[in-house]
């Protein structure tokens, strides 16, 4: 029986010049490369410059989006964009690059999920175009993490970066199959009795600040391995498929000890695992689409691939999709 799929008609990214390496951070802080390096894989990450904000980067990866596609704004009947670092309280982020691309009809807001966002995003999109809702639906996660930092928690500080990936989906008649292009599951959860595990220390209703980052890095990373494995396999099995079918895993590009220990849970190869966290770091919502167009760009991914996403975040939340590229 046919049945309505949301296949990725384009991707783009963007990270912000100002590249910093490990070795910075041991300017100011009792770190080293070689910590950073063994504890967490990251080498390196972007942060926008002053003035840069949430929008900025998510406007330039959603342009690129927009030229891989062929597609132009008012194309898009939606824009869905996940992160934890709005530009403002409010209005939502993504109405500010609604305006920006030059998008007039239609409707956006934000998503907020955390280091999860990306996927809740997807999965919001592929149910509206699943209903009709809507046809095509560009999908941001987009990060400025530099702006919740404690520059003086090297627990936390070294671990993240700033960035923005997009994708563009569109409604597309499948077959029902596992043999369909477009998002063929997904699996979404949260549990709010992690909330102190990982949060930031501020708010609209709480302290009137923004705040910062604080993490118990251990806690998180034991629930990590358990739960990404699980809802990898939850929504492999929701899409009739299994780990063997997947070309790739794109994980939440945070720590590289938890890509691996996830990978190896699974039963699946290194080199069937998308990794860029070396060089971007964590950027919470734009980790996954931002891997996702640098592997597409770099051929690593190539149309017809299944794909597992999986990722987990603040709340705590965590999900994973299936998505035949
Ligand atoms: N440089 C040097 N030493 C450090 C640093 C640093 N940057 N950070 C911590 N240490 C020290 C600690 O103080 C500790 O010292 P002690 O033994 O004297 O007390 C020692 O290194 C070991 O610390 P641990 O916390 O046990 O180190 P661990 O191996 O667990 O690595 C890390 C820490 C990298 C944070 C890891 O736990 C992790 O990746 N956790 C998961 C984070 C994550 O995945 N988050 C995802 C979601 S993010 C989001 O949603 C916003």
């Amino acid at each position: 029986m046919g049945v309505i799929r949301a296949v990725v008609k384009g991707y783009g990214h963007y990270l912000p010049e100002r590249v910093v390496e490990n070795a910075e951070f041991a300017e100011t802080l009792d770190t080293s490369d070689e910590w950073i390096r063994t504890r967490t894989g990251i080498e390196r990450r972007h942060f926008a410059a002053e003035g840069q904000k949430t929008s900025d980067l998510a406007v330039e990866a959603a342009k690129a989006a927009l030229a891989k596609a062929g597609m132009k704004a008012s194309d898009l009947d939606a824009i869905i964009l996940a992160t934890a670092t709005p530009d403002q309280t409010f209005p939502s982020t993504a109405t500010r690059v609604q305006h920006a691309i030059g998008m007039k009809g239609g409707f956006a807001f934000d998503i907020q999920a955390v280091c999860a966002g990306f996927i809740f995003a997807l999965a919001n999109a592929n149910g509206m175009i699943q209903s009709g809702q809507a046809k095509t639906v560009m999908v941001i996660g987009a990060e400025t993490f530099s702006r919740i930092l404690d520059w003086e928690d090297r627990t936390t500080c070294v671990l993240f970066g700033d960035g923005a990936g997009a994708i563009i989906l569109q409604a597309e008649e499948g077959t029902g199959t596992g043999a369909d292009r477009g998002v063929l599951s997904t699996d979404l959860n949260s549990d709010g009795r992690f909330n102190d595990l990982l949060y930031v220390d501020g708010g609209v209703s709480s302290t009137g600040t923004t705040g910062v980052v604080r993490m118990q890095g251990q806690e998180v990373f034991k629930h990590a391995v358990s739960k990404l494995a699980a809802c990898g396999d939850t929504a492999l099995h929701k899409a009739g498929l299994t780990a063997g079918d997947l070309d790739w895993i794109v994980p939440h590009q945070a720590n590289l000890r938890i890509i691996k220990r996830t990978a190896q849970k699974m039963g699946i190869s290194m080199d069937h695992v998308v990794v860029t966290v070396q060089d971007h770091g964590n950027t919470s919502a734009a980790s996954i689409p931002l891997a996702l167009s640098v592997a597409a760009s770099r051929g690593q991914i190539k149309e017809g691939d299944l794909l597992l996403l999986e990722a987990i975040g603040g709340g705590l939340t965590w999900g994973a999709a299936v998505l035949r590229w």
